[in-house]
């Protein structure tokens, strides 16, 4: 068994990484520890770095064709984590999560077309629909005793009233960390089935789990929401190779299949990358027990942290994530957004993502990825009550 250590510290700096390596473009400095975007400061397991090794060894890099263990090790990580049977035919090779939706957006929506999220949410769904000349519907999530839910009467009274065409579910949804139950989804899946809406379901953070949680494929529930929607997984999140970029669309439904694959090769970016083949054939192949530790690891750094905001920061509430490594933090009754934002990051020198650009529902809250060695997060947490001491705010 290799020796896996996550509290190694490894300098990430002036490796072209946007989390490190863009302070000054995203935070206006360069002194901060950026605890933003979603990656993770870990290295990937052996067997990915081993396998990439191997490619890069053989030292021709030609054109490349998806092999059948690409499928074959995806397939069967799907069923054995989320009992998903996939057929090969569904799969749809993309090369991120982000790039699918656009392509799902672009083939099955037109200008104008009403587009329904539920924030607060990742970011990159408002840019997406905005970038394609669509509309964004929001359906809000209630937010109650720290607890967020889904308000379905919203929801199905928005998809009516703005005849909405399509919906882009995130789960488990970033940045609250829900994994949405059963029952959620089966909701879902009826209003949108009833309603005419297709079903976009984002599950990039599917396995990044906690405890009895369980994650649901909503395209597993039933053939009416299976011939209904279009799931997208990828590795990059789990296994931290998110710059390698290999992520794949699943489409039950021939038809919608056909039409997507039309827009990939209208675009022309068909292709996988030799080296991102690799990656994601290790990871799926031998990474079960490498992604064990890692669940352990950052469960443990999730504790640390809301042990910290519970004790340390008064009037703060935070979020235990079901899944995802980001936590979720409303500092609403401690002070503004703007006024909390500047002491973060001209005073503690920490850069975490402030709630309002997941939509105006999260103004207020600040997004934290814990995703890097204890130390790291032990420096970072005590940053900040040293900063909101002498800032006045506790
Ligand atoms: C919900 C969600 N979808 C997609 C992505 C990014 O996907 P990709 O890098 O494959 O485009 C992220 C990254 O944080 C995410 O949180």
């Amino acid at each position: 068994m290799e020796n896996i250590n996550f509290d190694k510290i490894i300098e990430r700096k002036n490796t072209n990484c946007i989390k490190w390596d863009n302070l000054e473009q995203i935070f206006g400095k360069e002194n901060i520890t950026p605890m933003w975007v979603a990656d993770m400061d870990f290295k990937s397991s052996n067997d990915i770095i081993k396998a990439l090794s191997k490619r890069t060894e053989h030292g021709i890099f030609g054109y490349t064709k998806t092999s059948d263990e690409y499928y074959d090790v995806f397939i069967n990580w799907i069923y054995k984590k989320h009992k998903w049977k996939i057929d090969k035919n569904w799969i749809s090779y993309v090369p991120g999560v982000v790039p699918g939706l656009k392509l799902a957006i672009y083939t099955y929506t037109k200008e104008k077309d009403n587009i329904l999220i539920q924030t607060p949410v990742y970011y990159p769904f408002f840019n997406v629909i905005k970038n394609l000349n669509r509309n964004i519907v929001t359906n809000p999530l209630i937010y109650s005793d720290n607890i967020y839910s889904i308000d379905f009467k919203d929801l199905e009274n928005k998809i009516k009233q703005y005849d909405v065409k399509m919906m882009i579910l995130c789960n488990p949804h970033n940045p609250i960390g829900k994994v949405w139950s059963k029952d959620d989804l089966i909701k879902i899946s009826n209003i949108c089935i009833d309603n005419d809406v297709l079903l976009i379901s984002d599950e990039i953070h599917s396995d990044l789990i906690y405890e009895n949680n369980k994650h649901e494929p909503i395209a597993n529930l039933n053939n009416n929401i299976k011939e209904n929607s279009i799931t997208f997984y990828s590795p990059s999140k789990t296994f931290n190779i998110a710059g390698l970029q290999a992520s794949n669309a699943i489409i039950p439904n021939e038809y919608l299949k056909k039409q997507f694959d039309e827009t990939i090769e209208k675009i022309g970016n068909s292709m996988i990358n030799a080296l991102s083949q690799e990656a994601f054939i290790a990871a799926y192949k031998h990474g079960e027990l490498w992604l064990e530790y890692l669940i352990k690891y950052l469960k443990e750094n999730i504790n640390i942290t809301i042990d910290f905001f519970n004790k340390e920061i008064p009037n703060s509430k935070i979020i235990t994530p079901e899944g995802t490594y980001l936590l979720w933090i409303n500092l609403k009754n401690i002070a503004s957004e703007e006024e909390i934002k500047d002491i973060l990051i001209n005073k503690a020198n920490i850069g975490l993502e402030e709630g309002s650009i997941f939509g105006e529902d999260g103004k207020g809250f600040f997004r934290m990825n814990i995703a890097t060695p204890k130390e790291i997060l032990l420096k970072s947490l005590k940053k900040i009550k040293t900063s909101f001491k002498n800032g006045g705010l506790i």
